[in-house]
């Protein structure tokens, strides 16, 4: 039955790439090296942010930018249930907990009005020290109305923009509304080294902090053994920021393709019914796609079209599962179905299709004909 096989994504690796790694591999210095600062110095350009540290993963860098926070103990932040789980996890990982807010069915970011709501109906609002916001699929966030909101009452914000790197809100670039930014860099990512992610800031007492605590805490002269804090072994190695620099070179190219695939996408789906492509607010000024996600409507078996597309070798996925029902959320702070019906409901709707930059014509043609034949069949 399989004619071909399309993948969810694929990252763009070209000849530089490769003699770049290659390089490092011959050069001897595979860790703490030119490579990274190299990297860092791109990084920082691109996001428009003076000081960059890069790390081994997103994660890392978002952790690193809650220490620099002072998120601790007791802390709950507002933030949104519908992310890859990691923008929550942070919280948790300081002994702090999310105050999860529903979100708008249109972009899938957190809702602000509901933002509002939910602070202002919460009978421990003083434990309340801030937000987590999510730029989700590369789409901004709201920012004006958040940073409003943060400002009139004292909270701090902290910007996951793992996934949009490339994206910015009325000509700002994302990673810049809080005190820090991370950028995510897994090879579905709109560039990747690998494994890796950065914290980007204009602050330096937190990139130094960062610094610090990325290499096991050692001080700004970095002796290799004094260590003026508790620090980790966050580091990005040589051969990881060699990829990076070379992705990071063609990023701009990169995202002018990923704009033409997406469409693509929407012309071939214009007409097609049963099926929402994604909304790209007014406000969102530039969108550099993390990836494709569409929404079927109401009624239609979305699990009984990925088996559908599967078996005709198109990979997809429901992008995301709510955080707030993943098992050991649900175990540990009792949420149930039904608490928030809004993410509960779009998640059951959302399928992430083949998206990547150099996905054919030809393969999106067909992956559209496929879900349109899968969404007649399992309507
Ligand atoms: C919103 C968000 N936050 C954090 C991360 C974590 O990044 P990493 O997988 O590099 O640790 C991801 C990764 O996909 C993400 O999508």
């Amino acid at each position: 039955m399989i004619k071909k096989t399309v993948p969810l994504s694929s990252p763009d690796i070209g000849e530089e790439e490769v003699r770049a790694v290659e390089q490092v591999l011959r050069s001897s210095i595979l860790s703490i090296g030119p490579k990274v600062q190299e990297f860092e110095k791109l990084v920082s350009e691109y996001s428009g942010l003076r000081y960059c540290v890069a790390v081994n993963s997103g994660t890392s860098a978002l952790m690193l930018i809650m220490k620099a926070a002072g998120v601790t103990v007791g802390d709950r932040y507002l933030t949104t249930p519908f992310s890859f789980v990691t923008s929550s996890n942070i919280l948790l990982y300081e002994g702090a907990e999310p105050v999860f807010v529903d979100i708008d069915p249109l972009t899938f970011n957190m809702d602000v009005r509901q933002l509002e709501q939910r602070y202002a109906e919460d009978p421990a609002k003083e434990t309340i020290k801030g937000i987590v916001g999510v730029d989700v699929f590369a789409q901004p966030l709201d920012w004006d109305p958040i940073l409003d909101f943060t400002q009139k009452t004292g909270l701090k914000v902290i910007e996951d923009s793992c996934e949009a790197l490339g994206s910015s809100y009325k000509g700002k670039n994302c990673g810049s509304f809080g005190s820090a930014g991370a950028f995510a860099f897994y090879p579905n990512k709109q560039m990747t080294t690998g494994e890796g992610g950065v914290v980007v800031t204009d602050d330096e007492e937190i990139y130094q902090l960062c610094r610090s605590m990325r290499n096991q805490g050692r001080g700004v002269a970095e002796n290799w053994l004094e260590h003026v804090r508790l620090g980790y072994n966050f580091r990005m190695d040589e051969l990881n920021a060699a990829l990076g620099i070379e992705q990071v070179k063609k990023l701009d190219h990169f995202i002018v393709k990923r704009n033409a695939v997406a469409e693509r996408y929407a012309k071939l789906f214009s007409g097609v019914s049963g099926v929402r492509t994604p909304v790209v607010e007014t406000y969102t000024t530039r969108i550099s796609w993390f990836v494709y996600v569409v929404m079927l409507d109401e009624g239609i078996d979305r699990d009984g079209i990925i088996g559908y597309l599967q078996e005709r070798g198109i990979q997809s996925r429901n992008y995301f599962a709510p955080i707030h029902l993943q098992p050991f959320y649900k175990e540990r702070f009792g949420y149930r179905e039904g608490m928030l019906p809004i993410t509960e409901n779009v998640t059951k709707r959302t399928l992430a299709i083949p998206f990547y930059n150099n996905l054919t014509i030809e393969d999106q043609e067909y992956v559209v004909h496929t879900l349109k034949e899968g969404i007649e069949r399992f309507s």
